[in-house]
């Protein structure tokens, strides 16, 4: 299987001498080609500071990330700008896409960027679009759409450019039940159907019960790994909530 993501003894201290908050405390994984992987854990456990570290928003204070044999902690500023832009999807709680544009205009942003021709996008998007049920909202603008729709658009976002690896924080942070159940049923079917390699962060048990794969931090280290195997996603939503409740955290989301 091929590996897309390494994550290799990092460390990620805050402040200064005398104040220092070490938000990541020597974490080591692996994330393969099709993998739907979720980071579980309490507020300031590490998870945004750890997506943030990956998405290269962030720097670490020691270790190294290799995403598709690339050591991005070694990237200066020019070739980072090119490798987020080309190699990585990004999903975000509040969304972020741009008012002024439509839903289209918000998708074809990343492909023009990419210095794509018009003819090129257009397909891009009308496939993306039908991938993600979203093909008679494109040209609606941002206000004129339900927050489980916008989320679908940023996916489409995300994922138009074909990006090695998707990262998602708190996706479904701002969702109610439905439109989160209908988010993360794209996420599924990008996984599965489509072989999209999926970073989420997550604090909610039942959006982490989708992913495959499921890490658990605490104070800025791993403390469990679940992995759900040929469980159905109920089954997998109970080991979750055990290891959440052993976690010390609330078990909010009761199916
Ligand atoms: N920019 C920052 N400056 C100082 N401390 C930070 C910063 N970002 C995060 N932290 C601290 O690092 C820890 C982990 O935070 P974070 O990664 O945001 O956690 P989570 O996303 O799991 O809630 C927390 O103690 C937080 O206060
Ligand atoms: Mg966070």
């Amino acid at each position: 299987m091929q590996n897309i993501l390494s994550v290799e003894k990092i460390e990620k201290y805050y402040g200064n001498k005398g104040n220092i908050t070490k938000a990541i405390d020597n974490i080591s994984f692996n994330v393969n080609q099709g993998e739907f992987l979720g980071i579980m854990g309490p507020s300031g456990s590490g998870k945004t500071t750890l997506l943030n570290c990956i998405s290269t928003i962030d720097t670490v204070t020691t270790g190294k990330i290799i995403i598709n044999n690339k050591d991005i902690t070694a990237l200066k500023s020019k070739a980072l700008e090119a490798f987020r832009r080309d190699e990585l999807g990004f999903i975000f709680q509040d969304f972020n896409l741009l008012d002024t544009l439509t839903a289209y205009e918000n998708i074809a942003l990343a492909l023009t960027i990419q210095r794509k021709n018009i003819k090129e996008i257009d397909k891009l998007i009308k496939d993306v679009a039908s991938k993600l049920d979203i093909t008679e909202i494109l040209s609606k603008f941002p206000y004129q759409l339900s927050g489980g729709q916008k989320q679908r658009v940023a996916c489409a976002r995300a994922i138009v450019t074909e990006p090695s690896l998707i990262l998602a924080d708190e996706p479904t942070g701002a969702l109610d039940s439905k439109s989160s159940r209908l988010l993360l049923g794209s996420f599924e079917k990008l996984n599965k159907e489509y072989d999209s390699t999926i970073l989420m962060v997550t604090h909610d048990s039942f959006t982490a019960s989708y992913a495959n794969r499921i890490l658990f931090i605490k104070d800025g280290r791993i403390f469990n790994e679940l992995v759900r195997g040929n469980d159905t996603r109920k089954e997998f939503f109970n080991k979750i909530i055990e290891v959440v409740s052993l976690l010390g955290g609330d078990v909010g989301n009761v199916l």
